[in-house]
């Protein structure tokens, strides 16, 4: 049955002390809305609909995505008062599943769960049992059947006891939902239109009630301050953590690994501790990830190794390559297969060709290295003249002598040997040696100054 989704987003989120809206604020690299989304979308939703609030420009600048109904509601007069800017676009054959902006890590598999009970019903809830549910709505029950739901700021003491709680996910039918939500009134508390008002509506219609729960608690956990956030962080890269081990990965200390983004991974990866994986990640069979690298959008192939400390974005490490420690491997740098980049050696755009070296203190940026060149210790590529990038072509089997600048744009052939403190302004032949510094004079006998 097609169904749409309404996300609330339009609370304030006063407790955060922040300027960003609090659904922007990420959790695993994500805005929380954004990750409530993904979610829905991958539920297969017909419409989203978002009820925002504070921060309209932020949220459209930051939640890019194509048919999502944005639902302005300026002033916040509480849950039902949300769902009603809404629900003009509702369609009355059509289920519609409610959810809080504010939740992050709902599973896919928990909202499936909540649709397939509603397929046997007429409102379907998703409740939790809280060892300390105070703030939340309290699910009350009459011979087991769902009568109402009572906000814990009217309920009475015998109430508060219930440990059931409303997570503010729920589904029922477009017409049902209209209905209800015309009646509506704020007679209570806070003086707000409660959407869990609907509860005795249905009720007293004689609808059918049922509800769903969740795997863990943490997945219906709201976000209202900066410790909240941080805990639900932390369960989510636990969660991460746990899938990825399931899938084969070693990780030497789970809890020590942040995951803000995707990775995919072959067999028998091995992650050291403090390694944090951004965007898409791809590891091939047998990767091993030293301490403290940061991975941004890269792919790493078969029997690679990074070692400790070092930063890979936007790059692409071939086979068996070893980078590091403390490598950085800027956006395009290209490592093909068995190329080795050593200590404080950067790439940028840059392609290290099959068996190549650049084991220290290297610059390789708008360069082209042939196979199983050799790059000595202290050599740069001089890519920038101040205004314009320029290429360095350095041919296979070249042997570049330790502190050399290569001035490009610059050819260098293959099998040309380049003479330690180089200063290559112009293209060396193939197989040709070029020494481009100032001669070694001595002056016997010297006497060294002395102190006047
Ligand atoms: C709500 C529920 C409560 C439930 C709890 C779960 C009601 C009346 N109460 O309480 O039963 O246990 O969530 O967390 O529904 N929002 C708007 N516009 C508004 C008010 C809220 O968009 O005018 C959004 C908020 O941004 C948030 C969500 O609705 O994402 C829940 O609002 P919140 O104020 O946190 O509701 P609670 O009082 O916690
Ligand atoms: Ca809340």
């Amino acid at each position: 049955m097609a169904f749409s989704v309404v996300v609330l987003a339009a609370g304030k989120g006063t407790r955060m002390k922040s300027s960003l809206p609090k659904v922007l604020h990420k959790v695993g690299g994500v805005p929380m809305v954004q990750r409530i989304i993904n979610t829905v979308k991958s539920l297969g939703a017909d419409n989203i609909h978002l009820v925002y609030g504070h921060g309209g420009d932020q949220l459209k600048a930051t939640v890019v995505e194509e048919n999502l109904n944005w639902c302005l509601q300026a002033e916040q007069l509480g849950t039902g008062h949300a769902v009603q800017q809404a629900a003009p676009h509702i369609k009355d054959n059509e289920d519609v599943l409610i959810l809080v902006g504010d939740a992050p890590l709902i599973r896919e598999e928990t909202l499936s769960a909540l649709k397939a009970v509603k397929e046997n019903c007429d409102l379907a809830l998703l409740t939790v049992n809280l060892d300390d549910p105070t703030g939340m709505g309290r699910i009350i029950r009459e011979n087991d059947n769902i009568t109402a739901i009572v906000e814990h700021k009217d309920a009475t003491d015998a109430q508060r006891e219930i440990k059931e709680i409303n997570t503010g996910m729920m589904m029922m039918s477009g017409a049902d939902l209209k209905r209800w939500l015309g009646k509506l009134s704020n007679d209570n508390a806070q003086g707000e239109y409660y959407l869990t008002d609907v509860i005795a509506m249905a009720a007293s219609e004689g609808k059918r009630i049922q509800s769903a729960q969740p795997q863990s608690a943490v997945e219906v956990e709201g976000v209202n301050n900066r410790l909240q956030l941080a805990n639900l962080e932390r369960a989510l890269q636990r969660r991460q953590a746990d899938e990825l081990m399931t899938n084969g990965v070693t990780l030497l200390d789970p809890a020590r690994f942040d995951l803000r983004g995707q990775l995919d991974n072959g067999n028998d990866v091995v992650i050291d501790v403090n390694v944090i994986v951004e965007g898409k990640v791809t590891l091939g069979n047998n990767v091993i990830i030293g301490a403290n690298c940061i991975l941004r959008n890269c792919t790493i192939a078969d029997n690679a190794v990074i070692e400790p400390n070092s930063i890979v974005e936007e790059a692409d490490v071939g086979e068996g390559c070893t980078v590091g420690p403390y490598a950085r491997l800027r956006p395009g740098a290209v490592m093909q297969k068995n190329a080795k980049v050593g200590n404080f050696v950067e790439m940028k755009k840059a392609v290290l060709g099959e068996g190549a070296k650049a084991n220290h203190l290297t610059y390789l940026g708008d360069a082209e290295v042939g196979a199983k060149a050799n790059i000595g210790a202290g050599t740069i590529t001089c890519n920038y003249d101040g205004v314009n990038k320029s290429k360095t072509v350095i041919g296979e089997n070249a042997f570049i002598g330790s502190n050399s600048s290569l001035v490009a744009p610059v050819n260098i052939g293959k099998g040309a040997t380049v003479g330690a403190g180089s200063v290559i302004t112009s293209t060396v032949d193939e197989d040709a040696l070029a020494v481009a510094r100032g001669k070694q004079r001595n002056i016997p006998n010297w006497p060294r100054p002395t102190k006047k």
